[in-house]
């Protein structure tokens, strides 16, 4: 069962309109198709009015009288915003900046999720939630907090979090001699004499991977980097205690609305862990001409447990009010229905759009919603409405069916908090480039899968590792398995170079201990630059270097796959291929454009006899997915162009969604989709 529904705040309608809003309301999410809500994120001072006096009853009117009209409730605990009685009276449970800014009410996320009384007064929450509700049968699942670490709020450097970490370092290192060496603290003489000195590195304010080059600051990588370990592992603590509170109570799911990768700093893969879905939230561009963002992230969404997920913020509308501190586009025409369309057929198994109706007040004022503030329904709401007319039509073939991908690109938390730490190129973020990648690779018609560096590899044709800078020994291990018994692993530049401390190993080749496994060892390296860029031989074609080159020198079996075609390296190595047990292992010492990336695997997919849909994708505005029963393939095909686009086909097909059966070339319309079977 597939649920679709908004995010409703119903506790900020006025109170004279509220019982006669709320009615409407749920008649026009009737109409609308809604069968569930996400409620209640930002509500601890109604829960909670003054301390240790709980109040519930206005939720529970609320879940009941929607539940009662075939309307579930995602619950969510409302920690992302404490009431201003707790940070009055307790101040320090607020965010204090490494800069000795303190946060303060008024706003949200402005509290420390370390500290002991945040800790306590979130689990207390959490037991009184979970204690009114255990029973309550339109409950579908639990939200905890809201999108964890997102605004700033993972870097707190107050007392606590200071005291914490000190901590965490002793039980890593055990002795400070051994934090000093693995850390390489003696490069510029800061040898720590004890871990009482140890102190979170000064990051900057707003540290994002956007900004950092103007933040960097010059002390050690390993701190840096073992300091936002520690902040990641410490939101995951705080979210873990909320969850396993919740489930003293309930067997119904408990995840978070994760932001992919718009907040880097919880590793999010280890978050959801023990969580039964993996929530997401995902806002697509109103006038995006392609699907490529959201792809990736549906992707990487299923990637960490191999599963659906619940896509529990997305876009509505445009307006005033928004993130950007500016308005924000409306969507042209077909737009969200399509987009319905297409995380469902990526996986989604909840949708709740953020939301239902436009906020009067507060800081996202006249934001985006399903509805405008005089509460008409407009072109938006009746799109929504389509949206649950057409899973009329498709909705039964992405339940008998599943996806499944031959390639899989790897992803590391600590080689992108490395890349931002210690950044080799100022144009390359490792993000960016992943999804660069990504974009290059479905562009051949293949559904790929993003994957944590943690999860199992069988089952794949294909693995890449891009830019994979600090990569655990495990995963090494794990990768000679997967290529002995006959899998294809490529590794680009960069890959296996820093210790797990984030530095070089003085003495070992490079890539650091799997010389033997790529038959070859990285010589001379660069970035490319304008005035470096060099042109790459193979498959008979020539190609350009980005961001980053390597010589490699054949040392230990492996043959040359491509050679540098100018400069004084003509001839040169740069990319490699090795046999490895019943696999091949290919090293590539640099990448290239988009088009010129899609060229270069087209070749290895050829070469590997993976199969690619039979859809023409010149068209950067068309996106397909494959959806299989294990027998047969279904390809839902959307076309985010505001025009109608013509594309060919190979084979015959029955259109679910027009019901004509369609061969050699068919017209999409503009932002309107195809479900072939
Ligand atoms: C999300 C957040 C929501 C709302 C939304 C606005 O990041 O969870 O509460 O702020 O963005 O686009």
């Amino acid at each position: 069962m597939k649920y679709y529904g908004i995010c409703y705040y119903p506790e900020l309608y006025d109170e004279e309109v509220r019982e006669q809003y709320l009615q409407e309301d749920i008649a026009l999410m009737k109409k609308t198709g809604f069968n569930v809500v996400r409620i209640a994120e930002f509500t601890w001072c109604l829960m909670e009015p003054e301390e240790g006096r709980y109040e519930f009853d206005w939720l529970e009117h609320y879940i009941d009288e929607l539940g009662k009209n075939g309307i579930y409730s995602v619950l969510c605990t409302p920690t992302a915003a404490p009431p201003v009685w707790m940070a009055k009276k307790y101040p320090e449970i607020c965010y204090l900046d490494n800069y000795g800014q303190k946060r303060s009410y008024g706003g949200r996320h402005f509290k420390c999720n370390n500290n002991p009384v945040m800790r306590e007064k979130s689990r207390l929450i959490c037991e009184k939630l979970g204690e009114r509700f255990r029973k309550n049968p339109y409950i579908l699942g639990f939200q905890v907090d809201n999108e964890l670490g997102q605004e700033g709020t993972a870097f707190c450097s107050c007392p606590v979090c200071q005291a914490k970490f000190r901590g965490w370092v002793r039980e890593k290192y055990g002795t400070v001699e051994n934090l000093n060496q693995c850390w390489k603290t003696l490069n510029w003489g800061q040898t720590y004499p004890s871990f009482d000195e140890v102190e979170a590195p000064r990051l900057g304010r707003h540290q994002t991977p956007n900004d950092v080059f103007g933040f960097l600051g010059t002390d050690s990588p390993s701190l840096r980097l073992d300091w936002r370990r520690f902040v990641s592992d410490s939101i995951i603590e705080y979210y873990e205690m909320q969850r396993e509170t919740l489930k003293k109570y309930t067997d119904k799911p408990v995840t978070n609305n994760t932001t992919h990768l718009c907040t880097n700093k919880v590793e999010w893969a280890k978050l959801l862990k023990n969580s039964e879905v993996t929530g997401v939230d995902h806002y697509p561009g109103a006038r995006s001409e392609n699907k490529d963002q959201s792809s990736f992230i549906y992707s990487h969404a299923r990637g960490i447990r191999n599963s659906s997920f619940w896509l529990l913020e997305t876009l509505c509308g445009g307006g005033q009010g928004n993130w950007a501190y500016q308005g924000m586009a409306m969507q042209t025409p077909g737009t969200f229905r399509e987009n319905v369309a297409y995380a469902y057929a990526s996986g989604a198994d909840v949708i709740t759009l953020f939301k239902y109706a436009v906020f009067a007040g507060g800081f996202e004022q006249l934001g985006s919603a399903f509805l405008d503030i005089d509460r008409v329904p407009r072109r938006r709401a009746e799109e929504f409405r389509l949206a649950s007319e057409d899973m009329k039509k498709y909705m039964d073939i992405v339940e008998k069916t599943e996806i499944r991908a031959d390639v899989a690109i790897v992803f590391n938390f600590d080689s992108l908090w490395d890349a931002e730490i210690k950044p080799i190129h100022k144009d390359f973020v490792y993000e960016d480039y992943l999804h660069e990648l990504y974009y290059s690779l479905i562009r051949l018609g293949i559904n790929v899968d993003v994957i944590d560096d943690e999860k199992p590899l069988d089952g794949y044709k294909l693995v890449i590792l891009p830019f994979g800078m600090v990569m655990p020994d495990a995963f090494g291990e794990k990768v000679r398995k997967f290529t002995e018994a006959g899998g294809t692993f490529a590794a680009t530049c960069v890959s296996f170079a820093k210790d797990p401390y984030a530095n070089g190993v003085m003495g070992s080749a490079l890539p650091i201990g799997m010389e033997d496994f790529f038959g070859m060892r990285v010589g001379e390296v660069e970035p490319v630059f304008p005035e470096t860029v060099s042109k790459v031989a193979a498959d008979g074609k020539v190609y350009t270097s980005k961001y980053w080159q390597e010589v490699l020198e054949l040392t230990m079996g492996a043959e040359a796959e491509g050679a540098f075609a100018d400069t004084f390296r003509q001839g040169e190595c740069v990319i490699s291929r090795h046999s490895y047990g019943k696999g091949t292992a290919i090293y590539m010492g640099t990448v290239f454009e988009n088009a010129e990336m899609t060229d270069y695997v087209a070749g290895l997919l050829k070469r590997l006899g993976i199969r690619r849909a039979p859809v023409d994708l010149s068209d950067h505005g068309i996106d397909v997915v494959t959806r299989t029963d294990g027998e047969k393939n279904w390809y839902f095909v959307f076309n985010s162009r505001p025009y109608s686009v013509s594309v060919r086909l190979d084979g015959t097909f029955n259109d679910r969604m027009s019901g004509q059966m369609v061969s050699g070339t068919a017209e999409i319309p503009a932002k309107q989709f195809m479900v072939l079977e």
